[in-house]
This record gives structure tokens, sequence and C-alpha cells, in this order.
């Protein structure tokens, strides 16, 4: 009858120890979660944004132009003018790259505007970036 006792015992003890080991590792787990989401930066959800939903990248290359002009020359021309990108995408301000081809771009506000003020600044962050040679 002692033994069984004992035997019981043990395996409460065990049963206990083993959920609180689990716990902890869940506990690790989401610190690790939410430190990774903080380290993404600004370039890294605007690439993500550019190349994926923003589908920016089906109209703009980088280096040369397309069907719309290159971020390289998007930059240029809006730091020469110390023009407001975040500006022109919330439809705040008029093109001042190519505006004979505005009507082209004009599509793509459709998507464009369901993004956050977070989402467009980060657009920028990226395409200023880019087009100073940054890639990742
Ligand atoms: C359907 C093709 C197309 C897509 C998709 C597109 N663009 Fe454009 N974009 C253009 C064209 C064409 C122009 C040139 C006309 C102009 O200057 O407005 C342009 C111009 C621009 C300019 C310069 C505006 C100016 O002052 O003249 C910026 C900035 C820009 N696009 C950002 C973006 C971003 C960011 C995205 C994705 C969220 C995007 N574009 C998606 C075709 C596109």
């Amino acid at each position: 009858m002692q033994k069984i006792a004992i035997i019981f015992t043990a395996l409460a003890f065990l049963t206990i120890s083993c959920q609180s080991e689990k716990k902890e590792k869940e506990d690790k787990g989401g610190i690790k979660i939410g430190t990774k989401k903080e380290e993404v930066s600004a370039f890294d959800t605007g690439k993500t944004i550019f190349n994926g939903k923003g589908k920016c990248y089906t109209c703009h290359k980088i280096q040369q132009k397309s069907i719309g002009p290159g971020v390289v020359e998007i930059v240029k021309i809006y730091q020469e003018q110390n023009a407001d990108l975040v500006a022109f995408l919330k439809q705040e301000a008029e093109p001042i790259v190519d505006p004979e081809n505005y009507a082209v771009m004009k599509t793509n506000f459709a998507v464009i505007k369901n993004f956050s003020d977070e989402e467009l600044k980060a657009i920028e962050t990226y395409m200023i970036a880019a087009g100073e040679g940054k890639t990742e």
C-alpha cells in the first residue's frame, strides 16, 4: 500500500514538473516571436510590400525603366525637388516624374489606398534605400 502511495506521488510530481517545463518552452517561444516581429525593419516591410501585395515590382524595376520609371530615377527626382513620396502615394501630391503616364500609375491606387501610414512610410524607406543601391 505504501509502495502504491510512493509511486502515485512520484507520478503526480512528474506530471507537474513536465507541465511547468512545457509552459516555460511556450513562454520562451512567445518572447522569441515578439522580438522577431520588432526586428523587422521599415526597409524589409517596404520591400515585402513593394514586391508583394503592392505589386509595384510589376511596373517598377530598380535600375531601369519598365512600364513605370525605375526606382533610382524616381528617388533622384524626389530628392532633387525635395518632394514627398508618401504624399504622392496618398494622392495628396501631383506626379512629378512622368506626369504623362500618370493614368497608368493611377490604376494602382485602388490597392495603395488600403495601406496604413506606416506601410506607406515603409515603402518610401525601401524605395529611397533601393534607389541609393541598398538591396538587403
Ligand atoms: C500598372 C503599373 C504600375 C504599378 C502596379 C505601380 N506603378 Fe508606380 N508608376 C507607374 C507609372 C506608369 C508611373 C509614371 C507616371 C507618374 O509619374 O505618375 C509611375 C510612377 C510612380 C511614382 C512617381 C510619381 C511621380 O511623382 O511622378 C512613384 C513614387 C510610384 N510610381 C510608386 C509606386 C508604388 C509604391 C507602387 C506599388 C504600391 C507602384 N508605383 C505601382 C506605374 C505603376
